[in-house]
């Protein structure tokens, strides 16, 4: 099936005809990506999310071949968010991750820079923050190489939820939120590290996507009600992978 490919200024949104493609796609942008940050600076800096939609990612890029193309030495993985919950709990974001790919390549593991989700939020968040300014030697914001998100059916992205006064904050590059539904304690980045990131990519997948993504996607105002909607990057790329299901309408 052909891929539908839209490219606006630095968004880019490519449709493929289902999880599996997106996935692959996702695979081999994350190669691309690795090759050319640890080129030009000897390391890449990846945050990564939960969820369902990247898991098939994470379990390519743990095996043949795509396991294969990335200097796992020069790697170093972030979070983009982390529920409240020990890393040995099933909701766990590192563990999503750590199953399917972590556990199954050479990666350092002082190149893990875990969100510790089973600490009280406010520390988690400022001890995460701390070691996110460290790595980058910044006191202003950080420039991730990679953040890879997903969205959610209300729009969500990351632990950035509708109306949430996180998606306000600008001194802060890691916050504590409490979220109701699930009514779940979690810690995110905030929308102006998300921002300033050089390759954002998108993995969204399923029909229950649709209605909000078509608004996300639109031209219209109203998609900044969402928080994936407000994702603008300040000086990097977007890369939306949506499925054929995800993409309806749009
Ligand atoms: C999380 C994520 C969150 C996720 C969306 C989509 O911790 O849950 O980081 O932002 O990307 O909720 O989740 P699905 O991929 O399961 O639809």
């Amino acid at each position: 099936m052909e891929t539908l490919v839209k490219t606006e200024g630095e968004r880019n949104v490519q449709i493929l005809s289902d999880l599996e493609a997106i996935s692959r796609e996702a695979a081999t942008l994350f190669v691309n990506v690795s090759r050319n940050s640890i080129a030009a600076r000897k390391k890449f800096a990846a945050a990564i999310s939960g969820g369902s939609t990247p898991r098939r990612l994470y379990t390519l890029l743990g095996s043949f071949p795509y396991r294969d193309q990335v200097d796992w030495y020069k790697v170093h993985f972030f979070w983009a968010d982390e529920r409240c919950v020990p890393k040995e709990d099933e909701t766990s974001n590192f563990k999503n991750a750590f199953d399917r790919l972590l556990s199954k390549v050479p990666i350092p593991d002082g190149q893990i820079h875990r969100i510790k989700g089973e600490e009280d939020p406010e520390k988690a968040a400022r001890d995460y923050e701390t070691d996110i300014r460290e790595f980058f030697g910044v006191s202003g914001l950080p420039v991730f190489d990679l953040i890879l998100l997903g969205m959610g059916e209300d729009g969500h992205t990351a632990s950035l939820f509708p109306g949430s006064k996180s998606l306000e904050e600008t001194a802060r590059l890691v916050v504590p939120v409490y979220t109701e539904k699930p009514n779940q304690n979690r810690v995110t980045l905030t929308l102006a590290v998300l921002n300033n990131a050089a390759q954002l990519l998108f993995l969204v997948a399923g029909s229950s996507k649709t209605t909000v993504l078509s608004e996300i996607l639109s031209d219209g105002e109203k998609k900044r009600e969402f928080p994936a909607g407000r994702i603008r990057p300040v000086q990097g790329k977007v890369t939306w992978l949506i499925d054929r299901e995800a993409a309806g309408r749009v």
